[in-house]
C-alpha cells in the first residue's frame, strides 16, 4: 500500500476517485466548494437532484463531473457544520472505507484531512486516516486455498490531501506513525487468527525470534520448561502439565534509547488455547479460545511498532505461552503449586489459568529493572459483562501510571476504563490450604483476578489490561481486532516525549 501526503487543488487531482466532505443542509467542505466552482455549479445540482443533506453516513458516488479531472467523486455526510467528534469523524472514515471497497477502486485521493475535529489536528487526522484505510484492507486468509478466497480489497495508492503547505510535515509524520503502528497491529491480528493447531507456544517463539532478525535492535529469548521449573515457575508450569505442548517464556529486548533508562516491560497472556482444562469450558465458541494469546499477540505487535519507527525508549516484552488442555497429567481443582514469588496458590479451578501463567512473568519482571510493568491479557469472561467490547479494563497500583495508559487509549482511540482494586475485593481469595486461591466467586470477577495479579506486581509501578473484551470480534466478522496495539504504541510515543499535537 502507497500513501503519500500532499497539498492538492480537488479539482485539479487526476485519480480514479476523490472523496470530499459535505456538512448538513448542502453545507460545502472546502474541497466540495472547489469541485462546485470548476464544474460550473454541477456539483451542486447532482447533490439537490440526488437529494443528498449532507447527515451523517450519507454517501453518493458521481461519475465524470464535468471539468473535474478526477474520474469518480465520494461525497460524504459529515453532519452538523463545524468540528466533528473523534468518534463521528471515525465513523465517517469507516464509512468511506466500506464504500470504497464495495466500488473495487485502486487508488483515491482524501480530502478528508481538511475537515475540522475537536482538539485533534492535522496529525492526529492524518494518523486515523492511514490507520482506517489499512484497518480495512487487512485480510487474513492464509489459510484458504484459491479457489475459495474471497475477492481482495484492490486499493494500492492513497493520497491523503492537506489544505495548506505548512501542514504537510506534520501530515507525514502522522502518516509514518499510522504505518508503523499498522505493521504491528496486522501482526498482532495475523498471530491472533491463527488457529491452535499452529500458533503454539513454540510457534510464538519462532515468530519471536524472526522479529529479532528483522530488527536489529531487538534480542530474543526463550526460556523451555527446565528452565522455567529451575526459576520455580510452579503455577505457570502447572497450566502446561496438562498438553503435549511445552511451554515457552518469551523474552523480547528492545533497546532504542542510548542512556540506561529502566525499561518499560510489557507482559503478555499467551494461552494459545484454553479449553478451560479439568474445569473444561462448554463447547459453544470454545473456538474463540484461540484467540486466547491476543495479549502475547498485542506485546509482539508492539515491540515491532517500536522497532520499525525506532522509538527512542527502552522495551521488554515478555511472553508466557502456553496451552490449557485436560490431558491426564493436567492440575486438579484443588491441587496447590508454588509460585516464582513463593506464594502457594491453590487452583480452585483450572479456568482461571491466564493469571497462574501471569503471577510468574510478573515476579520474572523484576529482573529487568523496569520504569513500569504493564500486563495485557484476555483474562476474564466478567470483563466483558463489565465493559462490552468498547473499554479494555484497566487496573493499577499506580494513578500517574493509570492516567498515562488512560490518555494513550483516548488519543488513540483504542481506549480503557479503570476499575478499581481496592483490598476489600482481596478477601474473596482467601484459601483454606495455601497462600492464596486462583478465583474469587462470581462478584465483580475481572477485579478479584487482578487483585490475584497485584500480590505479585509488589515491587514496582503496574498496570492490567484485561482485554477479554476488545482483543478479538465473534460473529459474522469473527477475527482479532490488534487491540491494543493502538494504545501501547501511544503509550511508548508518550514516553519517547513525542508531541501529540503541533
Ligand atoms: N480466557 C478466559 C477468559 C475469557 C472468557 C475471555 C471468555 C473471553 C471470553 C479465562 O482464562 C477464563 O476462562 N476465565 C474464567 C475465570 C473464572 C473461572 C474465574 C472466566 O472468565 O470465566
Ligand atoms: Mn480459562
Ligand atoms: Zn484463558
Amino acid at each position: 500500500m502507497d500513501f503519500s501526503v500532499n497539498k492538492i487543488a480537488a479539482d485539479k487531482q487526476r485519480a480514479s476517485c476523490i472523496v470530499v466532505g459535505i456538512y448538513e443542509s448542502r453545507r460545502l467542505s472546502p474541497s466540495a466548494r472547489a469541485l462546485d466552482d470548476a464544474s460550473g455549479g454541477e456539483l451542486m445540482k447532482l447533490i439537490r437532484s440526488f437529494e443528498m443533506q449532507g447527515s451523517t453516513d450519507e454517501t453518493l458516488a458521481l461519475n465524470n463531473l464535468p471539468d473535474i479531472p478526477a474520474k469518480r467523486v465520494l461525497l460524504v455526510g459529515c453532519g452538523k457544520k463545524g468540528a466533528m467528534s473523534v468518534s463521528q469523524y471515525r465513523r465517517l472514515l469507516t464509512t468511506v472505507m466500506e464504500k470504497l471497497g464495495e466500488s473495487g477502486v485502486k487508488d483515491v485521493t482524501l480530502f478528508l484531512a481538511e475537515l475540522a475535529v475537536k482538539e485533534q489536528d492535522v496529525y492526529w487526522k492524518v494518523r486515523q486516516i492511514v490507520e482506517t484505510v489499512r484497518d480495512s484492507v487487512y485480510r487474513f486468509d492464509q489459510l484458504k486455498s484459491a479457489a475459495s478466497t474471497p475477492k481482495q480489497p484492490k486499493i494500492r495508492r492513497v493520497v491523503c490531501a492537506i489544505a495548506s503547505q505548512r501542514d504537510k510535515r506534520r501530515g507525514e509524520e502522522g502518516m509514518r506513525d499510522a504505518i508503523g503502528i499498522s505493521d504491528g497491529v496486522d501482526l498482532a491480528r495475523e498471530l491472533g487468527n491463527l488457529p491452535g493447531n499452529i500458533c503454539t507456544p513454540t510457534y510464538l517463539a519462532n515468530r519471536a525470534r524472526q522479529l529479532a532478525r528483522s530488527h536489529k535492535s531487538v534480542k530474543v529469548r526463550v526460556l523451555g520448561e527446565a528452565e522455567m521449573k529451575r526459576l520455580g515457575m510452579g503455577t505457570l508450569l502447572s497450566v502446561s502439565r496438562g498438553s503435549q505442548e511445552p511451554a515457552r517464556l518469551i523474552t523480547l529486548a528492545y533497546n532504542g534509547s542510548r542512556a540506561k533508562k529502566r525499561p518499560a516491560v510489557l507482559i503478555g497472556k499467551g494461552v494459545t488455547f484454553d479449553s478451560g482444562g479439568i474445569s473444561i469450558k462448554p463447547a459453544a465458541q470454545m473456538d474463540e479460545m484461540k484467540f486466547d494469546m491476543c495479549g502475547a499477540a498485542s506485546v509482539m505487535g508492539t515491540v515491532k511498532v517500536a522497532a520499525s519507527l525506532g522509538l527512542p525508549v527502552n522495551l521488554v516484552g515478555i511472553v508466557a505461552a502456553t496451552e490449557n488442555l485436560p490431558g491426564s497429567a493436567a492440575s486438579k481443582p484443588g491441587d496447590i503449586y508454588t509460585s516464582m514469588s513463593g506464594q502457594s496458590v491453590e487452583v480452585l479451578n483450572t479456568d482461571a489459568e491466564g493469571r497462574l501463567v501471569l503471577c510468574d512473568a510478573l515476579t520474572y519482571a523484576s529482573r529487568f529493572d523496569p520504569d513500569v510493568v504493564v500486563d495485557i491479557a484476555t483474562l476474564t469472561g466478567a470483563c466483558v459483562v463489565a465493559l462490552g467490547s468498547h473499554a479494555a479494563g484497566l487496573f493499577s497500583n499506580n494513578d500517574r501510571l493509570a492516567e498515562s495508559l488512560l490518555g494513550a487509549g483516548e488519543f488513540s482511540h483504542d481506549r480503557a476504563w479503570r476499575l478499581p482494586l481496592w483490598d476489600e475485593y482481596a478477601e474473596a481469595l482467601k484459601s483454606n490450604f495455601a497462600d492464596v486461591a486462583n478465583v474469587g466467586g462470581r462478584e465483580g470477577g475481572a477485579i478479584t483476578a487482578a487483585s490475584f495479579l497485584s500480590r505479585f506486581a509488589t515491587d514496582y509501578r503496574w498496570a492490567h489490561l484485561d482485554i477479554a473484551g476488545v482483543a478479538w470480534r465473534g460473529g459474522k466478522n469473527k477475527g482479532a481486532t490488534g487491540r491494543p496495539v493502538r494504545l501501547l504504541s501511544q503509550f511508548l510515543l508518550d514516553r519517547a516525549g513525542r508531541k501529540r499535537v503541533s
